[in-house]
């Protein structure tokens, strides 16, 4: 075969932070009302919540969850989300232009948080707000009784702090679409200010400080360097965002995506660096891949100044997804796993309806989309240490990325349990065979299960995306320190073993 894999469990990236299996709700669209919340429907709980979303939720093995925006944020007041429900009044959000009843707020979220085991990773808003407004919100948060905000959180009917640990310094500051956008002088002067802030209110929280909104943006690199110049010494991280689509019928682009992805870490990675390395700093900044997924951004959706002014939960960005999708999100999810020394936070945006695995309708049915597929399993399956694995493939040309691998592979083991995965991506029209070598060390798998991509009538019904699912993979042989897999065509495959 064309394709070798070796692999020894002793070689390793590092371990795997949980906190890479992440998603997002934003208020935006049906990602909270009729989303995660809608009372009175069938499966509310005592509070509101939709337990049919919170089960699958579960499922989809989701560690943290990033909150509440996303663009949403950056014109959020969170004091007017506290308090008296009856007491709020709706706020005309200008980033989706939607009419934001906050009936979910700040502490209706943190608790749903931690009745469901979910990690929430707040975002303060930088957009039109500052120092004030963010450190006032650790202190509601994490703040002990016997000052004003913390105090308020108690009058409020909470006693004991949430103790929220991840707190993200804005969102996409470089973009000219944010509210309040900023050059990367002003917004790195205000992301230590706010940030040095925070952290004399609570020093145990960890800060992300935002990177470029894309790779593309054409400040990309400087932007990085200039922030971080401003906040090396005060945060832990740098957030990245990333949308994949296939454009113009290019699938093999498309399917290259998760190769764009790797060499958007190395490049944030080295740019984080080179800050540290001019200032002989030991101390290492990690990343918060915090939106990441396929989305039809440019295809599809377009520009949110185009929305009309709506209420009631609009149906907003609700993408569809194809078998492919599914194969491409298994090869980006592959790529954190490949990351794991440097990538401590990653979040699948979003959640629910708005571009997300899990869909609903209003008093109806929740479902899973095809992407849901390959998220659960790595969550499920990838544990304790990245291995350093040695991929030699044939490359195949795409237009927007150049020449990019035919077959990527990433594969945890579980110091505890001894417990294999490996993540193997087929991006070729052709089945492939590939001989994993593990010399020196013992390796089994079991078969594996894949996702295909020719499926493209998961995009178009509730019924089709639910019939989509997994199925076995191809058998594998094993041999004397080796082991033939074959993947099929343009498939996503997951082995387990040990
Ligand atoms: O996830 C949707 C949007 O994408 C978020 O609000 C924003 O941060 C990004 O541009």
């Amino acid at each position: 075969s064309d394709v070798s894999i070796i692999l020894h469990p002793d070689y390793r990236i590092g371990t795997v932070d949980r906190r890479i299996f992440g998603s997002f709700v934003e208020h935006l669209g049906r990602c909270v009302y009729t989303g995660i919340y809608e009372p009175g429907h069938a499966t509310a709980d005592a509070h509101g919540f939709r337990r049919d979303v919170a089960d699958l939720t579960r499922e989809l093995g989701v560690t943290v969850v990033r909150y509440p925006g996303g663009n949403f944020v950056s014109n959020y007041v969170w004091e007017d989300a506290v308090g008296p429900v009856e007491h709020r009044k709706p706020f005309l959000d200008l980033a989706w232009r939607t009419v934001e009843p906050n009936t979910i707020g700040t502490d209706e979220f943190l608790q749903y948080c931690e009745r469901e085991g979910l990690e929430p990773m707040m975002a303060v808003n930088l957009g039109t707000r500052g120092v004030d407004a963010a450190a006032a919100l650790v202190e509601y948060c994490n703040g002990q009784a016997g000052t004003r905000w913390a105090d308020l959180r108690i009058a409020n009917g909470r006693e004991e702090p949430y103790g929220v640990t991840l707190w993200c310094l804005g969102n996409e500051m470089d973009g000219p679409w944010q509210i309040g956008h900023k050059d990367a002088h002003t917004y790195g002067r205000l992301a230590a200010d706010a940030g040095k802030a925070m952290k004399l209110v609570d020093p145990t929280i960890e800060l992300v400080a935002c990177g470029s909104s894309s790779m593309y943006m054409d400040t990309f690199g400087e932007w990085e360097r200039t922030v971080l110049s401003y906040t090396y010494d005060i945060v832990d991280h740098i957030s990245m965002h990333a949308y994949y689509e296939e454009l113009n019928g290019d699938r093999a682009s498309f399917l290259g995506s998760a190769t764009a992805m790797d060499r958007f870490v190395e490049r944030v990675v080295a740019s984080a660096d080179a800050v540290g390395a001019q200032k002989r700093s030991d101390k290492r900044i990690t990343l918060s891949f915090d939106e990441w997924n396929v989305w039809y951004l440019e295809s599809r959706f377009g520009d949110a100044t185009d929305l009309p002014i709506q209420r009631d939960a609009p149906r907003i960005i609700e993408d569809r997804y194809s078998g492919l999708d599914a194969v491409v999100v298994g090869d980006l999810m592959a790529t954190l796993l490949n990351h794991a020394d440097r990538i401590a936070v990653g979040c699948l945006a979003q959640l629910v309806n708005v571009i997300a695995p899990i869909m609903t309708e209003p008093g109806g049915d929740a479902w899973r989309q095809t992407t849901f597929h390959p998220f659960a399993t790595t969550a499920h399956l990838a544990r304790g240490e990245a291995l350093q694995l040695k991929v030699d493939a044939p490359t195949f040309a795409t237009e927007r990325h150049g020449g990019v691998p035919a077959v990527t592979a990433a594969a945890t083991v579980d110091p505890d349990t001894g417990a294999l995965a490996l993540f193997v991506t087929n991006r070729t029209d052709a089945e492939q065979t590939v001989t994993l070598r593990h010399p020196g060390a013992r390796a089994h798998l079991e078969g594996g299960r894949a996702v295909l991509a020719d499926h493209d009538g998961a995009r178009e019904t509730q019924k089709a995306a639910e019939a989509y699912g997994m199925v076995d993979a191809l058998p594998i042989t094993h041999g004397d320190g080796t082991i033939t897999l074959t993947l099929a065509p343009e498939s996503w495959t997951a082995f387990h073993g040990s």
